[in-house]
C-alpha cells in the first residue's frame, strides 16, 4: 500500500476541489493512507503538519460542486530552486508519502516532471548528509509521480480537455450573453479580453458559443493593417444587415504578425475611428477562473482521479510518470515527460512564429 499525497499547483481551476476529493476516496478506497498537501509546492518546501495533512473520507465531503481548491494553491518560486526541491523531498519522506499526485497547469507539471527527474539526487543527498535514515532512503527510493491537468487554459498537449477549461469557457457565454442585452439596446460594440496566456482555445470557443463578430487568438496573428481591414470589412457588413450588437473577443495572448500584443484599446480605436462605433471594452479577468464546475469538469475530474490513483499504485520503478488524459471522450494516461515537453515546444513553435508547427505539435497524439 503507498501513501499518497495530492497537490493543487498554479492557477486554481474549477473541478480541482473534485480532483482532490477523487484521490482522496479513490485512495482510501484502495486501502491507502491519503494526504494533502496545502498550497501547491509551497505546502512541499514549507512542510510538516500545517502544510501535509492526512485526509479522510469525511474531509473531502461536499468538494464536488464546489469552485477553487479548498487545499490551497500557488505559484512557488523557491521550487524553482534546487533547494526548493531537496526541502520538498525531505518533507514528503517526513511525512511517509511515496506516490505524488500534482494537478496544475503545464508549469506546475514541468515541476513534477524535474522533481521525479531528480529525486534519486536529491534522496543521495538528504542520506549522506543525515537528514533522512537509511531505512526511510530504502522505503522511498522512488518517487511515483503522475499528473493531472488542472487549468482553464486548456493548453495541454495530449490531452483533448483540462479539468477547469468548459467552466471558464461557460463563464466567459454566460458574460458575454449579459453583455448582449446591453450592446443591442445602445447599439454598441463591445471589446471582451479573455483568459488563456498564450493559448487561444478560451476565446476561439467562445466565440463560436456566442457568435461573436470577430476574434483574436495568439494561434493566428495577422499583420495590423490585415486585421484592421478585415475586422472593419466583417463588422460593418454585419451592421450593414441591420446587427444592433458587435462583439469582438480578444484572447490576453493575440499578437500580430510582428509579435505585438494586441489589446484591447488598439481594437477598440480601430472600432470607434474607422466605424464610429460606440464602443465598450470588458476585462472579464478572474471571474472567468470563479464559481462552480460544470458537470463536465466535475465529472472529469472525478474519473481522472480514480484513474490517477490506479495509476500511481501500479507504476514500478521502470514505468514512466504519466499524465492521466482525456483522449476522443476515453480517460487514459499518456508520458508526463512528453507531454510537458510538447506543450514547451508548441509555446516556443508559437513564439518563433512557426504557427503550422505549433498547429500540428497541438494536434498530434
Ligand atoms: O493559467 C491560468 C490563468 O488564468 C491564465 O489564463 C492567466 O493568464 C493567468 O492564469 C493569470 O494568473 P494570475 O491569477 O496569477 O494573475
Amino acid at each position: 500500500k503507498r501513501n499518497v499525497g495530492i497537490m493543487t499547483s498554479g492557477g486554481d481551476a474549477p473541478g480541482m476541489n473534485a480532483a482532490v476529493r477523487a484521490v482522496v476516496r479513490a485512495a482510501i478506497f484502495r486501502g491507502c493512507k491519503a494526504f494533502a498537501i496545502k498550497e501547491g509546492y509551497t505546502g512541499l518546501v514549507e512542510g510538516g503538519e500545517d502544510y501535509i495533512k492526512e485526509m479522510k473520507w469525511q474531509d473531502v465531503r461536499g468538494l464536488l460542486s464546489e469552485g477553487g481548491t479548498n487545499i490551497g494553491t500557488a505559484r512557488c518560486m523557491e521550487f524553482k530552486e534546487r533547494w526548493g526541491r531537496l526541502l520538498g523531498c525531505k518533507h514528503l519522506i517526513e511525512a511517509g508519502i511515496d506516490a505524488l499526485i500534482v494537478c496544475g497547469g503545464d508549469g506546475s507539471l514541468t515541476g513534477a516532471d524535474l522533481f521525479r527527474a531528480e529525486w534519486p539526487s536529491l534522496i543521495q543527498e538528504l542520506l549522506e548528509t543525515n537528514q533522512i535514515t537509511q531505512e526511510q532512503y530504502d522505503r522511498h527510493k522512488h518517487l511515483y509521480i503522475c499528473g493531472m491537468v488542472g487549468s482553464i487554459d486548456n493548453d495541454m498537449a495530449t490531452t483533448d480537455s483540462t479539468i477547469g477549461g468548459y467552466s471558464s469557457l461557460e463563464r466567459i457565454c454566460k458574460a458575454i450573453d449579459y453583455i448582449d442585452a446591453t450592446a443591442s439596446s445602445h447599439s454598441r460594440a463591445f471589446v471582451v479580453e479573455v483568459m488563456g496566456r498564450h493559448c487561444g482555445w478560451l476565446a476561439l470557443m467562445a466565440g463560436i458559443a456566442t457568435s461573436a463578430d470577430y476574434i483574436f487568438i495568439p494561434e493566428k496573428p495577422s499583420s495590423s493593417k490585415v486585421w484592421q481591414d478585415q475586422m472593419c470589412n466583417i463588422v460593418g457588413q454585419h451592421r450593414a444587415k441591420g446587427k444592433r450588437k458587435t462583439i469582438v473577443i480578444v484572447a490576453e495572448g493575440a499578437i500580430t504578425s510582428d509579435l505585438q500584443p494586441i489589446s484591447c484599446k488598439d481594437v477598440k480605436d480601430v472600432l470607434v475611428n474607422r466605424l464610429g462605433l460606440d464602443t465598450r471594452i470588458t476585462t472579464l479577468g478572474h471571474v472567468q477562473r470563479g464559481g462552480t464546475a460544470v458537470a463536465f469538469d466535475r465529472i472529469l475530474a472525478t474519473l481522472q482521479g480514480v484513474e490517477a490513483v490506479k495509476a500511481v499504485l501500479e507504476l514500478t520503478p521502470d514505468t514512466p510518470s504519466p499524465l492521466i488524459a482525456i483522449d476522443e471522450n476515453k480517460i487514459c494516461r499518456k508520458p508526463l515527460v512528453e507531454a510537458v515537453e510538447k506543450t514547451k515546444n508548441v509555446a516556443a513553435a508559437i513564439s518563433e512564429r512557426d504557427f503550422e508547427k505549433a498547429m500540428s505539435l497541438r494536434d498530434s497524439e
